[in-house]
């Protein structure tokens, strides 16, 4: 048999149900906050994400499913859903059409990382965002949204982590002063992290790499180098937080594997998750929307890995049961079988029947398997009179009832 690409993974009935459950909580939630749903298609042209994303992440330098499709463009499968949103909704003018500029969006990304626990090459993700809003309550709520989808899925252990990255002007600053600070150190890192403080820095901070800890460790925070207005801003969204009284912690480290980022930077990371433990990352965007060639507007939100909230969730969402199996005696029943189960399922039963003629022990038996609430047995006198048996499975309780009266027996 030809197998499933490495990194990409069926979804089987069984844990679709799950997904369903996870949907369903998400969409919701979305709703409650006054987003609405935007979706994109998953093939957009290269660089949006080179210019979006970033040139110096990893994303684009190593993770992109690039090629070029016979028309000769050069087209890539999304590997996030942030620019994608921000060209959509500048696009079709979405600012004049909607009460608030919110969009969220279901959908698989594709990066070409090293699969492990978590981490995929094909993955799913909520995406929010807002657009053309500075102030730091939205940077709260959406923190606070963050964590309120977390424990709506039932997932209890989660870990919010802030920081801020400070916006343009004070970037370069900070930048200045991790240069400074590392000195002739710079080459005692690893070779990314010398590429790093070439071309971004602050990007220093991602760096898994053991032996260069303990001159990381040394190195500035971004949050003691903020400019009066970022300063003002981070301690706004503090105090905002503090009212929901939400329980959160500053990294310094945090400073988010994309370019985009200006301000705040979020994750929440969950327990029990091993290495790859962020359920949702997400920040402040303040100049994202104009590089893409949009108008001036601030832009924030976040991203939740769906398989990893999957991975979080308790066990107990179940799809489910089948409420009925027909059982039908004879080649005469059948077609009339049939059209119960039709009429049945149009009035919301989950409903099964067999496909074969075979015998009642037979057919019982796989009513048994199935774990259906009751079997309806139908034979030749039943159909005669309009009339059905109705078997309870559990009881072993058996009546005969009108077949215009299934529905009110079942729900007894
Ligand atoms: P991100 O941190 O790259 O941010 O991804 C967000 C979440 O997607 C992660 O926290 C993780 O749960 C999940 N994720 C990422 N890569 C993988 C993978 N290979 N396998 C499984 N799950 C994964 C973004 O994508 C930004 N667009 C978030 C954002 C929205 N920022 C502002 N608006």
């Amino acid at each position: 048999m030809i197998s499933a690409i490495r990194g990409t993974h069926d979804i089987l009935p069984g844990e679709v149900e799950r997904w369903q459950g996870l949907e369903r909580v998400t969409r919701e939630l979305c709703a409650c906050y006054g987003f609405r749903e935007l979706r994109t298609p998953i093939i957009e042209r290269e660089e949006l994400f080179a210019k979006g994303t970033g040139q110096t992440t990893d994303i684009v330098q190593k993770e992109m499913y690039t090629f070029e499709d016979k028309g000769g463009e050069r087209v890539t499968l999304r590997p996030e859903a942030t620019p994608s949103m921000v060209r959509a909704f500048f696009e079709h003018a979405l600012e004049q059409r909607l009460p608030a500029a919110k969009v969220f969006s279901l959908g698989p990304m594709f990066r070409y990382e090293r699969p492990q626990k978590g981490r995929y090459r094909q993955f799913h993700q909520l995406d929010v965002e807002v657009f053309g809003e500075p102030g730091a309550s939205l940077d709260a709520e959406m923190i606070e949204m963050a964590s309120s989808l977390v424990s709506s899925l039932g997932i209890e252990s989660s870990d919010i982590v802030i920081n801020s990255v400070g916006c343009e002007s004070c970037r370069s600053q900070f930048n200045q002063a991790l240069l400074d600070a590392l000195g002739n150190k710079l080459d005692q890192l690893c070779p990314d992290c010398q590429r790093r403080a070439k071309t971004n820095p602050l990007r220093i901070y991602d760096c898994k790499v053991l032996s260069d800890q303990p001159i990381i460790d040394e190195l500035p925070h971004s949050v003691d180098h903020l400019c009066a207005d970022c300063n003002n801003h981070f301690c706004e969204v503090r105090t905002y937080l503090d009212a929901y009284e939400l329980d959160y912690r500053v990294s310094h480290r945090l400073v988010r594997g994309l370019d985009y980022y200006t301000r705040t930077t979020f994750e929440v990371l969950g327990e029990q998750l091993g290495a790859q433990n962020a359920l949702l990352g997400g920040g402040r965007y303040d100049g994202l929307v104009r590089q893409l060639g949009g108008p001036s507007r601030e832009g924030i939100g976040f991203a939740a890995g769906l398989e990893r909230l999957v991975l979080a969730m308790p066990e107990e969402v179940e799809g489910r049961g089948v409420d009925v199996f027909i059982v039908a005696l004879g080649e005469n029943t059948k077609k009339q079988a049939h059209v119960l189960a039709r009429d049945l399922r149009q009035q919301g039963l989950v409903t099964l029947i067999d496909y074969n003629v075979r015998s009642l022990r037979a057919q019982m038996k796989r009513a048994d398997r199935t774990s259906a609430r009751a079997a309806i047995i139908l034979g030749d006198d039943e159909l005669s009179r309009g009339e059905v048996t109705i078997k309870f499975m559990e009881t072993g309780e058996q009546t005969t009832v009108a077949r215009t009266d299934i529905l009110q027996q079942l729900s007894q």
